[in-house]
């Protein structure tokens, strides 16, 4: 609401409720996508919207080919929607390419099924690598990565490679590289899938500590039956729409 107007038109309990209201991270509305093969066309997405708020979690749940990858790749920034809007951080971004250059910088943090983590680079080297992308170097960047290693408990690991590392290691580090920098928006897409199931458990609790704890709107997607633990909210995507969210 317009500051502006708030003492003219609502009461003090409906400006203090406003006030209070958590701050939206993510929105997409009437998405759609429709990918040309050949001759043939596939529409993947036909109108999707979902919002998400700062220190929520969201799970994605879908079949096979169902469009989880898509639409988290166009949350992301990183895919364009052929019709729809986005809005990330409050910024509208739809079709305005030097905005989602910026806001993927900035406001995006990705987790992968398969960590991509370079071999070469210790977990430190990788999340400032990340950082270097990003814009910073030198020391604040080495500050940074140390910071955000530490969250995901980590601290002690800084000099190892991936090839030292557990699975549930590399993928703590791919998410530290995720939070490097401060992105408003974390997007996981299959983050437990190459895990047993007592180190998925603690994946998922460590994306939601993070969620609440960093102020992060987290949209996961996942088989994974374990997230609705750590979800406040379970969307299905089925036939190129979204189901109805289930409150947890
Ligand atoms: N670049 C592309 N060109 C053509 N078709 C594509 C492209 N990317 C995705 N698709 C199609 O869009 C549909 C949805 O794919 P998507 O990867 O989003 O599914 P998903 O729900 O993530 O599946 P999974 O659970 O297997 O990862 C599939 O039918 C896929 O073949
Ligand atoms: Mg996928």
């Amino acid at each position: 609401m317009n500051a502006m107007l708030a003492p003219f038109c609502c009461d003090r309990e409906e400006r203090e409720r406003d006030a209070l209201s958590p701050r939206e991270v993510l929105a997409v509305e009437d998405v759609r996508k429709t990918f040309e093969e050949g001759s043939q066309k596939v529409e993947v997405l036909r109108g999707v919207s979902l919002a998400v708020d700062q220190g929520e979690v969201v799970a994605l749940e879908g079949p096979s080919g169902s469009g989880k990858t898509t639409l988290l790749s166009i949350m992301g920034c990183i895919l364009t929607p052929s019709a729809g809007r986005i809005r990330i951080a409050g910024r509208e971004v739809s079709g305005d390419e030097a905005a989602l250059r910026d806001v993927r910088k900035r406001s995006i943090g990705f987790v992968f099924q398969q960590y991509n983590l370079f071999p070469a680079l210790t977990a430190q080297e990788n999340v400032e690598y990340a950082l270097n992308v990003k814009g910073a170097r030198g020391r604040g960047a080495a500050a940074e990565a140390a910071r955000v290693l530490d969250l995901v408990g980590l601290g002690d690991r800084r000099r190892f490679l991936p090839r030292d590392l557990s699975g549930g290691q590399k993928q703590r580090v791919a998410i530290a590289r995720a939070l490097a920098g401060s992105p408003e928006v974390l997007l996981a897409d299959e983050p437990t899938a190459n895990l047993d199931t007592a180190v998925g458990t603690q994946i998922l609790e460590l994306f939601q500590k993070l969620a609440k704890d960093e102020n992060k709107g987290l949209v996961i997607v996942t088989h994974d039956p374990k997230v609705r633990n750590v979800a406040d909210r379970v969307v299905g995507i089925r036939d190129g729409r979204l189901s109805d969210p289930t409150e947890h």
